[in-house]
């Protein structure tokens, strides 16, 4: 996989980056999670709420109390209201792009979700299609037919859709404080301290835990910083289902499916094989966490080789205590419990396990990081507890570019798929 990257959000083509390419044919799983509620035929962007297998099951009854599976309940917008909201999509009201489109703050009546004058009502973010993605309806679906359907306080609400003139748009709450993405590796963004980094890392386990402690699962296959969102108190909530899909059923362990995700993020059976377990995403998991304890991106080729891939080269340095202090993000400037870093580093490790079997569940991770979180600084150590000073060579390697993404067919992103 090393030598095979794009920039956006993506399906990978097995020839480029594996020798053992996945079934192509429609799985019983991928048929199950077709998009059948949603249908171009059927009428232009209108949401047909008409019983698929995979509605069906995913009722009420399979979610546990913390959250809720609603019924469709999206507001249609017209592109017309849209442009009103966002002032036509002008360019200084742009959030950020990624492989979908970019993303617009807009502003709604709170009751209606009616366009309102900037400043008034409550403020949103529109995501819009970019017309040249051909993945772009297919992501479209996937978001609305789960989001639309979830509620829980760490996954962003959905509020609604519109489908016009081949654009599709995406209307969600608009998240104050932008992505984790930003807050960890953009250039002048005010450092994370320790408990708000470890406040994130459990609401996206809650989310994560959510998703998959439904009687049928979900797996949501792209967890990655620039999909989790933070609100104004830094409450963290997981965005973007276009990949998400049904877990395995009938004691399956997991569902064939094509490769898609963000290289650095995504599991590796996943991308050997197509193979897409549950467990997939605590991989991905583990690898945001080791993000969040390093200040360092998934993939980096401005990094020195051998170093370029964090995983390869920071689990290494889980293994004691005195490596794990080197690799610590100095941003930190080691203002947090020792202890605490251990721990977390051992729930890291755990999750980046080459065999999903062993991997923790993220009911257990979410378990383990609540006890992590309960670990306190010692308050005489609290402004000399480690004394690792950050070298220049580890400032350096702090960038601020993009992860690398999987490209597909050259369909998606814009860095060579190759390099
Ligand atoms: N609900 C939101 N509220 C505020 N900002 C948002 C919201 N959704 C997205 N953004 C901003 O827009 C940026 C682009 O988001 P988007 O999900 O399209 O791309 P991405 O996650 O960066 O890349 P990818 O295509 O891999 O998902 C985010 O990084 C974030 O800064
Ligand atoms: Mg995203």
């Amino acid at each position: 996989m090393g030598n095979c990257f794009g920039t956006h959000p993506v399906n990978i083509s097995h020839s480029q980056c594996t020798s053992k390419p996945p079934s192509r044919e429609q799985t019983d799983e991928e048929k199950r999670n077709g998009f059948e509620g949603i249908s171009p035929e059927k009428g232009k962007g209108k949401i047909y709420n008409n019983n698929t297998p995979a509605d069906a099951m995913a009722t009420a009854a399979d979610v546990p109390s913390s959250g809720k599976i609603v019924t469709p309940n999206l507001k249609m917008f017209t592109l017309q209201e849209l442009k009103q909201t966002t002032k036509n999509f002008r360019p200084d009201s742009m959030l950020g792009e990624g492989g979908f489109g970019r993303v617009f703050k807009g502003w709604v009546d709170e009751k209606t979700y009616g366009p309102t004058k900037a400043g008034t009502g409550i403020a949103v973010a529109v995501k819009k299609s970019n017309p040249d993605s051909p993945q772009g309806l297919e992501e479209w679906q996937a978001e609305v037919k789960f989001l639309g359907k979830f509620s829980h306080p760490n996954l962003v609400k959905l509020i609604g859709y519109c489908w016009e003139d081949k654009q599709f748009l995406l209307v969600y709450e608009y998240m104050q404080k932008g992505s984790l993405e930003n807050h960890l590796f953009r250039r002048g963004a005010e450092p994370l301290p320790w408990h708000v980094r470890l406040k994130i890392a459990i609401d996206a386990a809650k989310g994560l835990t959510f998703l998959h402690s439904s009687e049928k699962s979900v797996i949501y296959r792209d967890f990655k910083a620039s999909n989790i969102l933070l609100d104004g108190a830094y409450n963290a909530k997981l965005s973007d289902f276009g990949l998400a899909k049904f877990g395995p059923i009938n004691g399956h362990s997991h569902i064939t499916t094509r490769v898609m995700g963000t290289y650095g993020y995504a599991a590796p059976e996943y991308i050997a094989t197509g193979h897409l377990y549950v467990k997939s995403d605590v991989y991905g998991f583990g690898v945001v966490l080791l993000e969040m304890l390093t200040g360092l991106r998934a993939l980096d080729p401005n990094r020195p080789s051998g170093e370029i891939n964090l995983v390869e080269w920071a689990v290494p340095s889980l293994e004691n205590k005195k490596k794990l202090k080197k690799i610590m993000d100095p941003r930190l400037e080691n203002k947090y419990p020792m202890e605490a870093a251990i721990q977390a580093a051992e729930i890291i490790k755990k999750c980046l396990h080459s065999d999903p079997k062993y991997r923790p569940s993220m009911d257990k991770i979410l378990e383990t990081l609540e006890q992590v979180n309960a670990i306190q600084e010692n308050p005489k150590k609290k402004s000399c507890s480690i004394k690792t000073k950050p070298n220049n060579k580890q400032q350096q390697e702090h960038h601020h570019r993009s992860p690398l993404r999987f490209k597909h067919n050259g369909t998606r992103g814009a860095r060579p798929s190759h390099y």
